[in-house]
């Protein structure tokens, strides 16, 4: 006999109840020597088993626990308890995993989520990190439904790299040399020429120059992967290795790459909303709680499924960093000396506080910046062409949400080798390890554009959690890599 997933059995029209199912999953709970409520992962929603006690002995009754994982042949009948529709009466019941009800760490009760993230192999058992990871799952499957459905290729970019993509210098190093025996050539420095690449590798922070030569080549690409960043950053929106989503197209201008941004963002929220519904729910009504525990001018104004409805009714916010800049000079905040920090002169960086501010405050909606100076951005975006200062500024673009800061980075890429090769020279940059890149402006160039959606980020907007490392299995991050 086959399995029925719960979230199927559940669904079982009226007219076919009466039928023998195998339903497979964990105990939840069990009540009154009687009633087993069993959970396999499929749905939120827990099937209640019902037992006759008399038709088991008292060694087997003992043995369903909280955890236990069971296998059990029954009749899926109209249950006359309130709150579910149908239940399965125990014909068979082999108990496939045993578990011990006082050591299993996962009790009938609400645990924190600091708690659980110490258990990370267990918590997928929990009603929270499987609605996370539901949603999960639909989002990377809406991704690739939205680019197929656009005539994107999706090209799998190298994990391990020779190249520094964002030129930031903050990467993990590849290597299979003893590092307690460490090969030296005649300067004294080590010889990576012994290495198993035969010179340094790293893992990559990100596929895009490397998609750069696909969308030069079949026109609209993405690469979605894992990426790795060992940047010291502690915060609840960054991790050590995250998953990223990365559209390279030919011949799109910075204006076209934004609207395609926007789209993207607005189909995988309106998917959301009509895949993930009960999950969603679930969530929605979990954030309320957490909002309430929130002193009051800190609770947000939206819940969790108007905030993606506001998403996908709205339009973005479109202005450049010049004018943020403005607006954040004359904000309240600024003049009352309230940011961390001040903002003064055109050209400083902008932090996570001054981005919500533009997104929570001023605007209250998704903002997209554009046109950023060229000091604080990646060597790769293309120079804007201004009559008094050319090159001071980059077609760059950020997309900030509410909560999350700063969600999409991405820009329009420098297309003319002269001008590329310069800025490579200016920020001593390791030419010779970007010699492929620079060759690609040599043949064919194009003008193209990308950016890149940090998948995690996106995932704590659509569930309403505020911790990355809950949105994510197994979460790594600066002095955690257990599991
Ligand atoms: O802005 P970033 O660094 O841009 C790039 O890597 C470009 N190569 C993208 C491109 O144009 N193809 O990163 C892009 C996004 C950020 O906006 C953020 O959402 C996410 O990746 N991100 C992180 N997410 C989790 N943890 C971290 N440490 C992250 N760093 C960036
Ligand atoms: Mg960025």
């Amino acid at each position: 006999m086959k399995r029925t997933r719960i979230a199927d059995a559940l669904k079982t029209p009226l007219s076919e109840l009466g039928k023998t199912l195998l339903i497979q999953g964990w105990v939840r709970t069990f009540r009154n020597n009687q009633f087993i409520s069993i959970n396999d992962g499929s749905t939120l929603h827990n099937l209640q088993a019902v037992i006759d006690f008399n038709q088991f002995d008292d060694a087997t009754l003992k043995r369903i626990t909280t955890g236990a994982c069971l296998s059990i042949r029954g009749k899926l009948v109209e249950s006359p308890a309130k709150g579910q529709p149908v239940e399965l009466k125990v014909e068979q019941l082999e108990i496939l995993g045993d578990c011990d009800a006082e050591k299993y760490p996962l009790q009938p009760k609400k645990h924190s989520l600091e708690f659980l993230r110490e258990i990370a192999h267990l918590r997928p058992r929990t009603n929270t990190i499987s609605a996370v990871m539901r949603i999960r799952h639909a989002m990377a499957f809406a991704i690739h439904q939205f680019f197929n459905d656009k005539g994107f290729y999706y090209i799998h970019t190298p994990i391990i790299t020779g190249s520094d993509a964002e030129g930031a210098g903050d990467m993990f190093r590849v290597t299979t040399l003893d590092l307690n025996n460490l090969p030296k050539d005649e300067q004294g420095n080590v010889n990576f020429k012994e290495d198993f690449f035969g010179r340094e590798t790293n893992l990559t922070v990100s596929g895009q120059l490397e998609v750069e030569a696909y969308a030069l080549a079949l026109g609209n690409t993405y690469t979605f992967g894992p990426t790795f960043r060992a940047e010291n950053s502690n915060t609840t929106r960054h991790l050590a290795e995250f998953w990223m989503i990365e559209p390279e197209m030919a011949f799109y201008s910075l204006e076209d790459n934004m609207d395609l941004a926007e789209e993207f963002i607005q189909y995988l929220c309106r998917y959301a909303l009509e895949h993930c519904a009960e999950d969603l729910d679930f969530l929605n009504r979990r954030a309320q709680e957490e909002e309430q525990s929130k002193p009051k001018e800190q609770r947000s104004e939206l819940g969790l499924i108007d905030r993606l409805q506001f998403v996908v009714n709205n339009k973005f916010e479109r202005l450049t960093y010049t004018q943020a800049i403005e607006i954040l000079r004359e904000s309240a905040p600024n003049k009352k000396k309230k940011f961390q920090y001040p903002v003064d002169k055109w050209g400083t960086d902008l932090q996570s506080e001054h981005e919500r501010y533009l997104v929570e405050k001023h605007f209250k909606k998704p903002v997209i910046l554009y046109n950023y100076p060229a000091d604080i951005k990646a060597f790769y975006m293309r120079q804007n062409d201004n009559d008094h200062a050319p090159g001071k500024t980059v077609a760059a673009m950020d997309v900030l949400f509410p909560g999350i800061g700063e969600i999409i980075g991405g820009s329009q890429r420098e297309e003319r080798y002269e001008r590329l090769l310069k800025r490579v020279q200016e920020l001593n940059l390791p030419e010779k390890d970007l010699w492929w890149y620079l060759e690609l402006r040599k043949y064919g160039s194009a003008p193209h554009s990308g950016f890149g959606l940090g998948f995690e980020r996106l995932i704590q907007f659509v569930t309403g959690m505020t911790n990355i490392r809950d949105v994510i299995p197994f979460p790594r991050y600066p002095g955690h890599a257990e599991f």
